[in-house]
């Protein structure tokens, strides 16, 4: 019998109007349009506006854009995986309320939390099940509303982040395509440099924990910045060689948005040039576990079935890890 891939057969993806130039971030904190420029690639990111909106507006978007492309039935769908770090609430689960909101009624669903390394996670999960022939449709979501935990008082990490969601879907198929390989990684140790102090069941909300400012991203940046090049390079290489694949074979290297400088570090470690490095950290910034499927859904219509694609991340955890996915369609 033939061994059972799965397949990305679809991308969706939303990121909401209202969009945050460099330049209001400039009336906002001490910075520039030049530092954020020539420091990230960031020229502007996407924030979702309005009272009671959680990023579950964002995922229900992208899994709608995704089904009218597809035009499938939601009742088909098995399994729904949210991957975000800003779930809508701490329970239930943010994957629950966008199955029940795309009317996927025959589905379980849950989130995952591996902040940048989100998506990636949850494709390779999403994946077993289908190469298991335990699933035949899995939904897989990455999508943050990071402005719902940043300080706009603090110009190291406010300039940053930005909101969106991208999905894929996921299908068996017999043929020598779908999600290849993969390594996924983490530390706990990477906690001290990247994470948000409080609101969890270690520090519980509090007058104290509001007036300390603790319920927004803390990141050492410059710590964060040499993890992430050295881990994402290093495992995006590893793949690579274990899979015996040749720069020339690679179609595109799809890495987290989180610095224009992590991703040229990474494509030159691997011998990829420029012109096969998706990229839009410009537009959106850093969306989270949205990074890596809002650019497939960017550059959908120039892959080709067949394609090379090496997925890349690095996040707070640390979470980092490679996935080799060939193209379908
Ligand atoms: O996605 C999850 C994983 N996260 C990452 O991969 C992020 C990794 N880190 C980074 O991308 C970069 O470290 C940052 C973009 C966050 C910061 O860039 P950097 O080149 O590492 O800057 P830095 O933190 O070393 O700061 C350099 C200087 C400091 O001033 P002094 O101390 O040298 O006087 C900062 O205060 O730049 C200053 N600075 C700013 N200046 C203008 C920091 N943020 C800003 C700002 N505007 N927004």
């Amino acid at each position: 019998m033939s061994k059972i891939r799965a397949a990305i057969t679809g991308i969706g993806g939303y990121v909401p109007d209202y969009v945050l130039t460099n330049a209001e971030l400039e009336t906002m904190v001490e910075t520039s349009d030049e530092w954020i420029t020539s420091r990230t690639g960031i020229k502007e990111r996407r924030i979702l506006k309005g009272e009671n909106k959680g990023v579950s507006v964002l995922g229900i978007e992208a899994v709608k854009d995704l089904l009218s492309k597809k035009q499938i039935d939601p009742k088909e769908i098995d399994l729904v995986i949210f991957a975000t770090v800003t779930a809508d609430m701490t329970f239930p689960a943010t994957a629950n309320i966008v199955a029940t909101a795309i009317g996927a009624t025959n589905a379980f669903s849950f989130d995952m939390s591996a902040a940048c390394s989100g998506f990636i996670y949850a494709l390779a999960t999403g994946a077993s099940y289908i190469q298991s022939g335990m699933y035949k449709k899995v939904i897989v979501i990455g999508g943050d509303k990071m402005s719902s935990i940043l300080d706009y008082t603090d110009r190291t990490t406010c300039i940053i982040f930005g909101d969106g969601a991208g999905c894929a879907l996921l299908e068996p198929t017999t043929e020598d395509v779908g999600v290849m390989d993969s390594i996924l990684r983490s530390d706990g140790g990477g906690e001290s440099y990247l994470h948000m102090k409080a609101g969890g069941s270690r520090l519980p909300a509090s007058h104290d924990t509001v007036d300390k400012r603790l319920h927004y991203v803390y990141q050492e940046g410059a710590a964060v910045f040499k993890f992430a090049v050295t881990n994402m390079a290093d495992t995006s290489a590893l793949l690579v060689e274990r899979n015996k694949l040749k720069p020339e074979d690679i179609a595109w290297l799809v890495p987290h948005q989180a610095n224009k400088r992590i991703i040229d570090a990474t494509a030159n470690r691997m011998g990829v040039t420029e012109d096969k490095v998706m990229m839009n950290i410009e537009r959106y910034g850093n969306t989270t576990a949205g990074t890596i499927p809002l650019l497939l859904w960017d550059y959908e219509k120039k892959l080709k079935k067949g394609d090379n694609l090496i997925l890349a991340a690095f996040g707070g955890g640390f979470t980092w890890g490679a996935v080799w996915v060939k193209w379908a369609y």
